[in-house]
């Protein structure tokens, strides 16, 4: 392959151009072999967040990023083989009780999934918040546990998707996570990886998401379900609701904790409705529903029956985590400080601001600012209050778990902002918001 240079392509980006199909495989063959800095990475990164991509350079861009390592294959796996992403939201751990949720429906869900990103909570922080879990696999390893369990949770590795990887940490703390091209690339790229027959995925809007409207976010969800269908997988994208957090708990140990409340039959209900909605999506597309009510049965069957916390307690252990947290969440870790934040008068919490409140976790150490960030599992939020909410004076709106006073401060500095308290009671504001297919 020809060599370029990389500070002229960087140029030519940042001045408008459009790179060729063999300038950006070169780009992404170069990173992934750690030939091409930091600085310079991002730079172009921060380029093509500015200038965008034309549709003839994100196919040949996240093409050479999904064969940038091993692609796994699972078509010897009989189930069908679904799985879900969300474009990033605060709160949003859906992605862990609804996998074996679908797995327990018999559904195969390959899932892999990421980090923190900017001011969003990553589902591998998360997880790797159990003792002993491990999400780095290698691909025999992935497809053994999907043969054996019939579900995986697991992160790109030096041997899986690793363009992404190294370009979702670079992003995470470069400010170049907004744009459709990265976010599609970043997504398709892992999924496509997968050996998937179909992919549901949850594209967030709102103050929290990296979509601030539907137009955009219907964009993305487009942009997304057009590169599935150039690769023969079928994609099918919810539109849903970024304003505020989902479910009480924000963080990282605390969301594995929430996620297996969903699981028990006890999560909060706006946590409970998503997971359902993009179960019935998974349990449609994998064919084996005939339609909605069937399908929500099942799942309901799932988490009354205990098949879906038993699913998660088999995967947990198939991982190396240890088990026993699945019926013991206070194994998990735990901060050793608690504050309150409390209501200044009376009303209706008429909003709260999901972008403040995932900075704030950021802050508290929840989310890494430097890609060298080591991030606390046990600090986070209880979200008490939530839109809609009536509250008098001195009710807690939110309770934080923290483990250094510097932390907290700066947190609360943004946290304070989050919550408008009004006189009238919110209208309500739609979990689904629309779907692209
Ligand atoms: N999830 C990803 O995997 N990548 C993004 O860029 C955003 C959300």
């Amino acid at each position: 392959m020809s060599d370029f240079s990389m500070v002229e392509l960087i140029e030519r980006k940042r001045d408008g151009d459009v790179l060729s199909a063999d300038e950006l495989r070169w780009i992404i063959e170069q990173d992934t072999a750690d030939r091409i800095p930091d600085y310079q990475m991002s730079s172009l990164l921060m380029a093509i967040v500015l200038n965008g991509m034309t549709a003839a350079e994100l196919g040949p861009w996240t093409e050479a990023m999904l064969h940038s390592g091993d692609v796994v294959h699972l078509d010897h796996v009989a189930a069908p083989k679904v799985d879900k992403h969300s474009t990033g939201g605060v709160g949003d751990k859906a992605s862990i009780p609804l996998a074996p949720l679908v797995a327990a429906c018999g559904v195969a869900v390959p899932m892999m999934s990421g980090r923190g990103l900017g001011h969003t909570g990553g589902t591998l922080d998360k997880l790797e918040t159990i003792p002993g879990f491990r999400t780095a696999l290698d691909p025999t390893e992935f497809v053994s546990i999907v043969e054996r369990h019939g579900m995986v949770l697991a992160g790109q590795s030096e041997t899986m998707v690793p363009a992404d990887r190294r370009i979702y940490a670079l992003r995470d703390a470069s400010g170049t996570v907004p744009s459709i091209d990265l976010i599609s690339s970043s997504i398709m790229s892992k999924k496509l990886a997968e050996g998937l027959d179909a992919l549901v995925l949850d594209v967030k809007v709102g103050s929290g998401a990296f979509m601030k409207e539907a137009e955009q976010a219907t964009v993305l969800a487009e942009t997304m379900v057009r590169i599935g269908a150039s690769h023969d997988t079928e994609v099918v994208a919810l539109l849903t609701d970024m304003d505020q957090p989902l479910g009480r708990a924000v963080g990282n140990a605390n969301e594995v904790v929430e996620s297996i409340e969903v699981l028990r039959g006890n999560g909060p209900a706006d946590l409970v409705e998503i997971t359902l909605r993009l179960g019935e999506e998974m349990l449609l597309v994998g064919g084996v529903v005939a339609d909605r009510a069937e399908a929500r049965k099942r799942l309901e069957l799932a988490i009354d029956s205990g098949a879906a916390l038993d699913k998660f307690r088999e995967v947990v252990a198939a991982q190396d985590g240890d088990p026993s947290v699945v019926d013991d969440t206070s194994l998990l870790p735990q901060a050793d400080h608690r504050q309150e934040l409390v209501a200044a008068r009376n009303g209706f919490v008429t909003h709260l601001d999901a972008l403040a409140v995932g900075v704030a976790a950021v802050r508290l150490g929840a989310g890494r600012r430097t890609k060298a960030d080591v991030i606390d599992p046990a600090v986070g939020f209880e979200l008490v209050a939530k839109r809609g909410d009536s509250v008098e004076v001195g009710d807690p709106l939110v309770r934080v778990a923290y483990t250094s006073e510097a932390q907290l401060n700066s947190a609360i500095d943004v946290l304070t902002s989050a919550w408008v308290i009004g006189d009238e009671a919110p209208g309500e504001i739609p979990l689904v918001l629309g779907e692209v297919r």
